[in-house]
């Protein structure tokens, strides 16, 4: 065997004894290196005469190209190894039945809302809806809300662009209104009209952004109209709903004076958090107060014979407080991590 073959076969054992790049690398060090056996073989060449310079050169080029191209193809061969190694570590079945699959749940404003719907229907009022594009006139004027009232006021009322007078309802009491309406013309020929008690839950709509106020936010509306209704009544059944809707009787809950165009009195509800990082710190839930006269005409109901009060509920603060949380941003983010909590 000649000198050439053997560092050639030595070359290929090595390569092949190799088991992966790195190794390989170091392999190809000990022939194609700056020491390595062919080129100290290249280095040697200048101390040759002309002639035997020209045929040892050609005969080392020789064995340098075919030790490369052993190199090559153990590198090519280690590739593939390779990446079928990968491939069957990361081979899908796809033909392997599902782990199960992923259950959706109510979001927790939902939740909220079924549970409010289910308790003042046991106590006797239905459930009315009105539209979330209001006319100037029902969401302000029809309440008895003056032409100059800040609430109007563009900074926290979204107007409908070319369209004047038309808005986003920016609470649900322009239900009050059509309520009061339908039903006085259902009775208009009755001796005694009955008694009108509805909620109306929906969305509405003001320029407002912080931890307890979102732009789109959920209200219910309550209305009782009727012969002898009272203050002590709008009372009694806000309490007794508190009680079954958080489901104890150590209510922190107050009824703090306040204004609105439409009721006279009026109040503001605060309710105190029971669990989470607020625990203890009072969050506005309601308004409400008895309907003022002239709404009850603006409705078409006879403001000397009947009196009736009203509220208007935060159905995002409710979830809130039902469940500790101390950012209703939340509820609007779509989070799943947040989402999944509610699931049953
Ligand atoms: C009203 O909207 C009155 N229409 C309520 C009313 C109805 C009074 C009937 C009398 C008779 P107020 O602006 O306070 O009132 O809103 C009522 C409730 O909605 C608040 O107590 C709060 O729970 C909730 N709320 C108000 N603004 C936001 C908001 N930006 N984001 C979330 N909840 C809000
Ligand atoms: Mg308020």
């Amino acid at each position: 065997m000649s000198h050439f073959d053997q560092i050639l076969s030595e070359a290929q054992a090595a390569f092949a004894a190799a088991a992966d790049v790195p190794a390989l690398e170091q392999a190809k060090a000990r022939f194609l290196g700056k020491s390595g056996s062919l080129t100290e073989l290249l280095k040697g060449l200048g101390k040759l005469d002309p002639d035997a310079r020209r045929a040892a050169g050609a005969e080392i080029n020789q064995c340098k190209s075919a030790v490369e191209a052993a190199l090559e193809a153990r590198r090519e061969a280690l590739r593939a190894s390779q990446l079928e190694t990968q491939l069957r570590a990361e081979a899908l079945d796809v033909s392997l039945p599902g782990r199960g699959m992923g259950v959706g749940g109510l979001h927790p404003v939902n939740r909220t809302l079924e549970r409010f719907e289910t308790l003042f229907r046991s106590i006797g009022f239905e459930v009315a809806d009105g539209p979330e594009i209001e006319g100037d006139w029902h969401n302000f004027t029809a309440l008895n809300t003056p032409e100059n009232h800040p609430a109007r006021s563009m900074h926290d009322t979204f107007y409908l662009q070319d369209a004047p007078g038309v808005l986003l309802r920016t609470h649900t009491s322009p239900v009050q209104i059509r309520s009061m309406q339908a039903h006085a013309a259902k009775y208009a020929d009755a001796d005694v009209m009955p008694e009108l008690r509805i909620i109306a839950p929906g969305r509405v709509y003001r320029v407002d952004s912080d931890a307890t106020h979102s732009p789109m936010f959920h209200q219910v509306e309550g209305l009782w109209i009727g012969e002898n209704i009272s203050f002590a009544g709008l009372k009694g059944v806000i309490i007794d709903f508190l009680k079954r809707f958080f489901e104890t009787d150590e209510l922190q809950v107050r009824f703090r004076p306040s204004f609105f165009p439409f009721t006279e009195p009026s109040a503001e509800i605060d309710f105190a958090f029971m669990s989470g990082p607020n625990k203890g710190r009072w969050l506005e839930i309601a308004g409400c107060g008895m309907v003022h006269p002239n709404v009850l005409k603006n409705g078409d109901i006879d403001a000397q014979r009947y009196t009736g009060f009203a509220f208007g509920m935060g159905l995002d603060r409710l979830t809130m407080l039902r469940y500790g949380i101390n950012d209703l941003r939340l509820f609007f983010e779509n989070d799943l991590r947040f989402l999944t909590q509610f699931k049953d």
